[in-house]
């Protein structure tokens, strides 16, 4: 059966009949989601750092002292809590010493991982900590393990929270920064088995043990929170190897897992836009393995010291770049396909919060799945960004399980869920998302509200597009947004959710 769904004004799609969902809960608190799961990345790739965040003073792009305004003002909207930076693959290639005093004096330097492309520094540690500080966002600095020395990384350490009078901490002075600045999160190395020295995990755990010894913040003798670099997606034998051989060391390990839409490393992994079904359905299958990941590496963390976290600190979806922008600088729209990608991850991040520190999506500007992308002096949001603001309301909320049968969206003779869900409660008020990846059908949830002791619903918001390849353009920015939903009623202390195809919505509950 076919009939019409009809959301606000806007938009008419055909559908196929509703299945029920009912979600149940005790209403009991677990634990709390933190807010750094919605951490972001910023590289030297590509254009997230220059024409990014950064356009130098003396650019015709409106800025504050270089730093992009229209992007910074969406960035600071967001609520980042924590921003990794300076990659990447480019961190293991990074030496500070470059970038840093009179903008001019700065030596060139060839980004040899992305594209070649040459970089004149003028966004260095400086900018960085103070593009944190006005963000009001913790910092996550990533340390060269592969080109550089326990030395760099001391004297950088001491460059950064020093407050001595000693070389190092004066030449942060006559750069003009008297007060240290904060390092909230160190990475010891990034993709240590790959472009990050192509070390076995044995060996990488003995380098960490050593660097992890020097790494103290010198204003106050105290290690930063130490994040080991961790495994590529299902390796478990190298959290493994690295808990038994380093983890009395180690304050967080991390976890990278991209989505390939054809999951060839080498060859196409798809186009971001203009994609069909089965490319659609393959990365949502695909990201639910995050769900899958996450438990396991945890298992192995708790056999050996429970109190490490876990960092999925690169996550997201990863296409051809688009056509006709430079090759390396993975350039990609994002549709509404990625959004339902980052939805039903925010909802596995958020059941397994326990074992988590932090989450960092790659990338923040116009690399991998962007928030927000940007054209000369033109800037859009993404779909992503959207789900990004809708679902900020379960940073630092206490995560309530919710248990149901999903019903299935079927592609091709393949299954999987097509209901994801988060119920969290935050300052006395409960918040659900929920998500229908289902391309075709509408499905409804209901869940009762006495549990939770909620009886009417407050802000509800929906994010959803007539195609699951629909995307924000320059000359279409608004394709794709939060616009109000009115599909949530509640009757008789049972909440009902009417879920258009490829939608998530988000409900207060009161
Ligand atoms: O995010 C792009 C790249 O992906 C990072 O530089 C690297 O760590 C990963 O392989």
């Amino acid at each position: 059966m076919k009939r019409q769904f009809l959301l606000g004004a806007a938009l008419a799609l055909t559908v196929s009949a509703s299945a029920q969902t009912k979600l149940l809960t005790n209403g009991q608190e677990a634990h709390q989601i933190p807010a750094e799961i919605y951490g972001q990345f910023a590289e030297h790739l590509g254009r997230c750092i220059y024409d990014g965040i950064w356009v130098g003073k003396n650019s015709n792009i409106p800025n504050q002292d270089g730093y992009r305004t229209d992007v910074f003002n969406a960035l600071k909207d967001l609520q980042i809590p924590v921003l990794r930076w300076p990659g990447g693959c480019f961190a293991d290639t990074y030496h500070w010493r470059d970038g840093i005093g009179p903008a001019d004096k700065r030596p060139k330097i060839k980004n040899v991982f992305w594209g070649g492309t040459m970089e004149d520094n003028s966004f260095g540690t400086d900018e960085f900590f103070t593009l944190c500080e006005r963000l009001g966002c913790k910092t996550y600095l990533s340390v060269n393990v592969g080109t550089g020395s326990v030395r760099d990384m001391t004297d950088w350490l001491e460059y950064i929270t020093g407050t001595d009078d000693c070389p190092n901490v004066n030449l942060r002075k006559q750069n003009g920064r008297e007060k240290p600045y904060k390092i909230d999160f160190m990475g010891i190395g990034n993709e240590s088995w790959g472009c990050g020295g192509n070390m076995r995990p044995e060996y990488y755990a003995d380098v960490f043990r050593q660097y992890s010894c020097y790494a103290y913040l010198y204003n106050n003798h105290t290690n930063p929170v130490r994040v080991a670099s961790g495994s590529n997606d299902f390796d478990y034998n190298w959290t493994e190897v690295l808990l038994k051989n380093a983890g009395e060391h180690m304050d967080h390990i991390s976890l990278h897992y991209y989505v390939l839409p054809i999951r060839d490393w080498n060859g196409s992994k798809g186009p971001d836009r203009g994609f069909g079904e089965d490319h659609y359905f393959g990365v949502i299958r695909d990201g639910y393995k995050m769900g899958d990941m996450i438990p396991k590496h945890l298992d192995i963390i708790a056999k050996y010291k429970k109190s490490v976290k876990l960092d999925v600190d690169e996550w997201g979806i990863w296409t051809d770049q688009e056509p006709g922008t430079i090759p390396g600088h993975l350039y990609q729209q994002n549709t509404l396909r990625d959004a339902l990608l980052a939805s039903t991850t925010f909802d596995i991040f958020h059941k397994y919060a326990y074992g988590l520190g932090m989450c960092n999506i790659a990338q923040v500007v116009n690399v991998l799945q962007s928030m927000v992308l940007t054209k000369g002096d033109k800037m859009i949001l993404t779909p992503t960004y959207h789900v990004f603001k809708m679902y900020a309301v379960h940073q630092n909320a206490k995560y309530i399980p919710l248990s149901f049968h999903s019903p299935k969206y079927t592609f091709n003779g393949e299954s999987i869920d097509a209901i994801s869900a988060t119920l969290s409660k935050k300052d006395g008020v409960y918040h659900l998302s929920v998500t229908n990846v289902d391309s075709k059908k509408e499905n409804t949830v209901t869940l009762d509200l006495s549990a939770i002791n909620a009886t009417a619903t407050g802000k509800a918001e929906i994010i959803t597009s007539k195609s699951f390849a629909d995307y924000n353009s320059f000359d279409n920015p608004n394709v794709i947004k939060a616009v109000p939903f009115n599909g949530a009623t509640v009757k008789k202390g049972e909440l009902t959710v009417k879920l258009p195809p490829m939608s998530v919505v988000t409900i207060e509950l009161l």
